[in-house]
This record gives structure tokens, C-alpha cells and sequence, in this order.
């Protein structure tokens, strides 16, 4: 059985979904202070905390996990620098409550949920794993803390880990039960299909002047059915006692105004703009170097058409 944890969140609910369909059985943990009990459809669900090591004992006791894939976590960069204490405590003590439990109870395969932001303000690109780490918030400090954790333990035990750094998720499963839900939404492309939608006004561009050909800021925008099936290439990864840290991005870059342009030919809406002041600690541009994740993992993102991801986005978001 598969232990994951923040199934009722945006990528933990297509991950559960994937591990299904390929013919696991999961538990899913989830608090639900940003998870959705309605996104959670598959697996046995468990509604809790990673601080309740009571629970995660009698988790690990009751049933026979063989892996955990860890998504749960706060994951809003803007918050981070609000409350640092509380991204610190949820993202990395947390995690540690969870490993020294999976100790307990010999789990020694761990997959977890890292990110882009790792790496701070880029110094080439497209981005490789050698990249320099030095997160720019909260948000990304407490994830580079977990993955030095995570070096450290692997060094000194059977225990193996696979950490994956998400650049841009985006679009939802194709079946359009599952997708990206956040209270209150901050991502692009599900702002911009709001106002597709009538229930926002405009757009506001975060800035137009950066060191970019149109002047917004370019992302690699990775479908998240593509960061799910990462999840089991890396949970198949763990069967050779290895560990390893992958980036997970499409590869290429979009910027702002492409996005908004997609938007709109997937819509056929017009979708009025507003450009704004830059957003604090938005870096110009970022884009994944894949080639380790191909190499090693075999894995490659099948979603490579801009306007397909922003489809399926907008097939579960009409729904909602
Ligand atoms: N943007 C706008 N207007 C908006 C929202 C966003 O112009 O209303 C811009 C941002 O400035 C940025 C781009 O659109 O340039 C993408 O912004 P998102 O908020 O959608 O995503 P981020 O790139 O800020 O962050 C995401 C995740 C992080 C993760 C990071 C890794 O939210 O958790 O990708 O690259 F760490």
C-alpha cells in the first residue's frame, strides 16, 4: 500500500488518481486546510495532520505501507513571507514527524514533493539540478530544508528518497472529475480562465517590463498528469536503492501574455488585461532543464502543447 499525503490537493489528487489506475491501493492523509475531501476519490481516506504522530503511528500500524508520497505541505510563496513560522513548522518539522515515524515502522522509500522555487533568482537557464540553491521565501527555504534532510538520512540508512522539484503545475486530469482548486486562487491560468468564465473583471499582469521578449515573465508550465506519472517512475526509481533529485517542467517557456493569448483561443474569449507592478520575488524567468528526469527516471512530459494544457484546465474549471 501507498501512504500519500495531501491527496485532497491539486497534484496529491492526480497522483492518487495515477497510482489507482496503475493498480495500488492508497491510504491518503489529508487535514483539509487547503485539500478538498471532494477531490480525494480513490484510496482509503484518513482526515488528519502530519503534527499527530499518534495518528501516524496507528496509520502505519494498521496498514502495510510500503511507500510514502509526501505532498502535503503549505505552498504559497506570497504566505511564506507573511508567516515564515508557519512554513517552516508545516513544511519541514512536519516532515520530520512523518520520517522518524516511517522509521519506526522500517518505510524506507520516500517520494516528496519539491520545487522550482529551490533554486532562487536563476542564473542560467534552462535550470539543471547543479543549479545554486539559494531560495529567495519561506516557501522555498522550507523545502530545501527537507531535501538536505533527506541527503543526510539517506547517507546514513536503507532509507532511499526521490525528490521532485515542480516547476509550473498546471491543467487537470482529462476526465475532468479532478483539477486545481485553490481558496483563494492565486495561479495564473486559472485566474485567466475566471475571467474567461465572467466571474472575474480582468487580469492583472505583474509586470511588463522585464528582461523578457514581450516583457512578462516566462514559466514552464508542466501538466499535472505529467508530474503524477513522474511520481511513479520515481516510486519505481526506489526498487534499485538509489535516491535522487529531478526537476519536472515541460522545458519550454511561456510567458504571461502567452498565456493569456492561449487562454483565449482555447476560450474564444476576449480576456481584457490590466498590467500591474512586478510581484515581489517573481524571478523573470524559469524553465527546466529535463534531461536528468529523462535519463535517469525515463520520464517526459507527454503534454507539450500549451494549448492542451490550458484545455483540460478549462474543461474542469467550466465545471466548477
Ligand atoms: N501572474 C500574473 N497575474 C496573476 C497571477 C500570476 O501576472 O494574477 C504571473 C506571475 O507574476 C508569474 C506567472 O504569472 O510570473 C505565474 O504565476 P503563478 O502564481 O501561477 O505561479 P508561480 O510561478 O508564482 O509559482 C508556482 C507555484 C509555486 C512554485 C513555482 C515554481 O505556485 O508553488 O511555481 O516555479 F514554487
Amino acid at each position: 500500500m501507498i501512504l500519500i499525503t495531501g491527496a485532497g490537493g491539486y497534484i496529491g489528487a492526480h497522483v492518487n488518481k495515477l497510482m489507482h489506475d496503475k493498480g495500488y491501493q492508497t491510504i491518503v492523509l489529508d487535514n483539509l486546510i487547503n485539500g478538498h475531501k471532494e477531490m480525494v476519490k480513490w484510496g482509503e481516506f484518513i482526515e488528519g495532520d502530519l503534527k499527530d504522530t499518534k495518528l501516524l503511528k496507528s496509520v502505519f500500524e494498521k496498514y502495510d505501507i510500503e511507500a510514502v508520497m509526501h505532498l502535503a505541505a503549505l505552498a504559497s510563496v506570497k504566505e511564506s513571507v507573511e508567516f515564515p513560522q508557519k512554513y517552516y513548522k508545516n513544511n519541514f518539522q512536519y516532515t520530520l514527524n512523518l520520517l522518524n515515524v516511517m522509521e519506526k515502522f522500517n518505510v524506507n522509500k520516500f517520494i516528496f514533493s519539491s520545487t522550482a522555487s529551490v533554486y532562487g533568482e536563476p542564473e542560467f537557464i534552462p535550470i539543471s539540478e547543479e543549479h545554486h540553491l539559494k531560495p529567495i521565501n519561506p516557501y522555498g527555504k522550507s523545502k530545501l530544508m527537507v531535501e538536505n534532510f533527506l541527503l543526510e538520512k539517506s547517507k546514513k540508512s536503507d532509507f532511499n528518497y526521490v525528490a521532485l522539484r515542480y516547476f509550473n503545475a498546471s491543467g487537470a486530469d482529462l476526465s475532468g472529475e479532478i483539477g486545481e482548486i485553490h481558496v483563494p486562487e492565486t495561479h495564473l491560468i486559472p485566474i485567466v480562465l475566471d475571467v474567461a468564465l465572467g466571474k472575474r473583471e480582468k487580469i492583472a499582469i505583474f509586470g511588463d517590463d522585464y528582461p523578457t521578449p514581450d516583457g512578462t515573465c516566462i514559466r514552464d508550465y508542466v501538466h499535472v498528469n505529467d508530474i503524477a506519472a513522474a511520481h511513479f517512475k520515481g516510486f519505481e526509481f526506489l526498487d534499485n536503492n538509489k535516491s535522487g533529485i529531478f526537476n519536472l517542467g515541460m522545458g519550454k517557456g511561456f510567458s504571461v501574455k502567452e498565456i493569456i493569448e492561449s487562454c483565449e483561443k482555447v476560450t474564444s474569449c476576449e480576456i481584457p488585461t490590466i498590467v500591474e507592478d512586478r510581484r515581489e520575488g517573481d524571478p523573470a524567468i524559469l524553465i527546466a532543464d529535463n534531461k536528468k528526469a529523462e535519463k535517469v527516471l525515463k520520464w517526459k512530459s507527454k503534454f507539450n502543447n500549451i494549448d492542451d494544457i490550458i484545455e483540460s484546465a478549462y474543461n474542469f474549471q467550466i465545471k466548477i
